[in-house]
């Protein structure tokens, strides 16, 4: 029977505990999958703590892994055991050395791209892309802040953003992550924990601001990010890894004509064409360097609360992941 972490209870990393579950064959339209590298993310300790009440307890945490197909269940097409795969599935179930999943979630790997670099890249690269794309495009002649510019989104945010053609003003808690945002593409870094970063933004862009404000740290950032924008400025908020941000008197947007948004990946990503579309786009950024894994620690599957406790404690760099 393979072993997977279950959640019976919300709470701290120490709620996350390995069993055993069982298994049967795939169903209609699913494939049973031997996975080989999960993807640890942010939202996975909201939903141990309980903030979000979006998986059924009990019931095992996770939302992207890479792996290979053992097998597959009527009428699925393009798939056959022994292919390697990887998926991001907003119904959880990542956590686990073996699962079921719908077919319809899953993309085919290029031999360019490792199971590890895909379990790490594939939510956090989507969104990336998704951010620049569809929520908010940047090019030449934008100036940008991003948070967090050394986490798992944020890394890759502003890779893709320089590539673009944005300058990217990245906001980070260390010496150490200044140094991962500016390989990633910053052209300024600020220690948000030790300076004033709206000062910081208004002196770096000669007291224009920026065009959009990606935040995904929430409550401690969402005010300074508002008073960063320029003009017309768009603020991006996808994420509160602070906490959530409190109620916001929506009048407070019209003294710079501002735009707000709180974007959701998995409302972008409604059908299997659109996931294809955008994950070739990814592989072939990574193919082409654009955007480079930089793998954080691999804790075993059984120590996720390891992991669990070190995203929470601002300590860790680069994706996690979980190997069965
Ligand atoms: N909307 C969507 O669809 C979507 C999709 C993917 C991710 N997200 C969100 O994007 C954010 C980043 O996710 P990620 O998995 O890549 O995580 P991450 O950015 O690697 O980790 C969170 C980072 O936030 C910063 N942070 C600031 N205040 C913090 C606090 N009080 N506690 C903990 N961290 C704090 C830390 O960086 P510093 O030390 O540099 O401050 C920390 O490393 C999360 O909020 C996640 O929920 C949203």
């Amino acid at each position: 029977m393979p072993a997977a972490i279950m959640l019976r209870e919300h709470g701290g990393p120490e709620v996350l505990r390995p069993e055993t579950v069982s298994l049967g064959p795939p169903g209609a339209g699913e494939l049973r999958l031997r996975q080989t590298a999960i993807g640890v993310n942010f939202h996975d300790c909201y939903v141990r703590s309980g903030l979000y009440r979006t998986l059924s307890l009990p019931g095992i945490p996770g939302l992207e892994a890479a792996g290979i197909v053992e097998a597959i269940g009527p009428s699925v097409t393009g798939f056959a055991p022994g292919d390697r795969i990887a998926y991001v599935e907003p119904r959880y179930g990542a956590y686990a050395e073996a699962r079921l999943l719908a077919a319809d979630r899953a993309v085919k790997l290029p031999e360019t791209v490792s199971d590890q670099d895909a379990a790490s890249l594939l939510l956090k690269g989507l969104t990336a892309e998704l951010l620049l794309h569809e929520v908010q495009p940047v090019g030449p002649g934008d100036t940008i802040l991003a948070h967090a510019a050394a986490g798992g989104v944020g890394r890759l945010l502003c890779q893709l953003a320089s590539h673009l053609g944005a300058t990217v003003i990245g906001t980070v808690g260390s010496p150490a992550k200044a140094a991962i945002a500016r390989a990633a593409g910053c052209a300024h870094t600020i220690l948000y924990r030790e300076e004033d970063f709206v000062a910081r933004v208004r002196e770096i862009t000669a007291g224009r601001g920026v065009q959009v404000a990606f935040d995904s740290v929430g409550r401690d950032t969402f005010t300074g990010s508002l008073a960063c924008l320029a003009l017309r400025g768009h603020l991006v908020n996808f994420g509160q890894s602070s906490g959530a941000v409190p109620p916001f008197e929506v009048s407070r947007l019209a003294a710079g004509s501002f735009r707000l948004s709180q974007p959701i990946m998995f409302h972008y990503l409604t059908g299997r064409a659109e996931l294809e579309r955008i994950a070739d786009r990814l592989f072939a950024r990574l193919a082409t360097g654009v955007l480079t894994a930089e793998r954080g620690a691999a804790y075993p599957l059984r120590e996720a609360a390891a992991a669990h406790a070190a995203l929470e404690s601002r300590s860790a760099t680069g994706a996690l992941l979980l190997v069965p």
